[in-house]
């Protein structure tokens, strides 16, 4: 019988690298293969790469096939992009090598819509071959759908949902804050979302469409409007950049969904440098009125680690087939020692 967890790390970049630290950190869980492209981490120890003072034991590798070969990991954490044909090759590796898959890829949070062909192809794979996929993170995967959802459960009756997240750009990881275009001016700031060289938060859409399935909910239009850039009316720090008055600190984005004409649900992302109160806030309308504000918001990176590793056990004890949050069991967070998820 198995006494741990075993998984591999598919993308050891900044979210992949702290989840691994923190796997490290916990009992009953062990990290048996790292896969990762990049040619300054390809053929070192993981320890290496993640700035720890011991080594691992475990070499990061670019050859998947290899990892999976030598490695009886029972689930994959995968965290190498956001857009879902851009991984399906690597999500479908993982399926056809019978490994559950975990992974941050923002569209495979709710696939169904944006992407209805490749669902159904993951979907008819996991369950082929007898295994869980889902996607995850703080969001989407938490603040902005799953945990509305759950909000909604004492309400007898919705209306709408509207929710805001406002944090300061400048605590989060630097992939993020070059993505959210820290320091372009806002013309280099418009080519670049055009042009796809920085994405933006991704998911809102995804998001949306998670509520509205959870709800039941046929909704008659979903709209994303392009990011508005949040210009710096002085000079502000970051860990990225110095941002000069006239440049961009950040961004505003917003979706927004519409049934029987009327808006019912909004989603409001705001992230800069600067932003001096932090907070999510859902407002539900409906029977009765919800109204719930988390006071200094979740930090993104820290959330979406501690999201990517709680569920595991959700999905490595669930049945096979293309899962979302929603359809888990409710998210909590788990012990360190992971051991108590190992079916006896
Ligand atoms: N759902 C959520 O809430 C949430 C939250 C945070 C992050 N995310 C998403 O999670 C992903 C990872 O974020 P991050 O900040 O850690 O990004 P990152 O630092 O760029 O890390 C990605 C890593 O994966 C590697 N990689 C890329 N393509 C690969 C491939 N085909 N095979 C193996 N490795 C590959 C990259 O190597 P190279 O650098 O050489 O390309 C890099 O080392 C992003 O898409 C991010 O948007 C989602």
């Amino acid at each position: 019988m198995e006494d741990k967890i075993k998984v591999i790390i598919y993308g050891l970049g900044v979210i992949g690298g702290n989840i691994a630290k923190a796997i490290l950190e916990k009992k009953g869980i062990e990290i048996t293969g790292v896969i990762d492209i990049d040619p300054q981490k390809v053929g070192k120890d993981m320890g290496e790469i993640l700035g720890l003072p011991e080594k691992t034991g475990v070499i990061v590798s670019n050859n998947s096939k290899e990892v999976f070969e030598n490695s009886s990991a029972i689930a994959v954490i995968h965290t190498t992009s956001s857009y879902l044909p851009q991984v399906f090759e690597q999500i479908k590796e993982c399926i056809e090598a019978r490994r559950n898959v975990i992974s941050t890829c923002e569209e495979l949070s709710f696939p169904y819509k944006r992407h209805t062909e490749l669902a159904d192809k993951i979907d008819t794979l996991a369950r082929n071959y007898g295994v869980t996929v889902v996607g995850t993170g703080i969001n989407p995967g938490y603040l902005m759908d799953t945990l509305p959802l759950v909000l909604t459960a004492p309400c007898l009756d919705v209306k709408s949902i509207k929710v805001t997240r406002m944090m300061n750009s400048a605590k989060r990881r630097i992939p993020f804050q070059k993505k959210v275009g820290t320091g372009l001016t806002p013309e280099e700031f418009r080519k670049c979302i055009e042009e796809k060289r920085i994405t933006g938060h991704v998911g809102l859409l995804e998001s949306i469409n998670m509520i509205a399935s959870g709800l039941g909910w046929e909704l008659d239009e979903t709209k994303e409007l392009p990011p508005e850039p949040v210009i710096a009316e002085k000079e502000i720090e970051t860990p990225l950049c110095k941002v000069e008055p006239g440049k961009v600190l950040g961004l505003k984005s917003i979706a927004f969904a519409k049934m029987n004409g009327k808006e019912v649900i909004s989603l409001n992302f705001i992230a800069h440098a600067g932003v001096e109160e932090e907070y999510d806030e859902i407002i539900i309308e409906g029977n009765p009125n919800i109204h719930q504000k988390i006071l200094g918001g979740v930090h993104g990176d820290i959330g979406t680690v501690a999201v990517t590793i709680n569920t595991i056990p959700k999905v490595i004890n669930a049945s096979p087939g293309l899962f979302t949050m929603k359809d888990l069991p409710v998210p909590s967070a788990t012990p360190m020692d992971m051991r108590v998820y190992i079916k006896k």
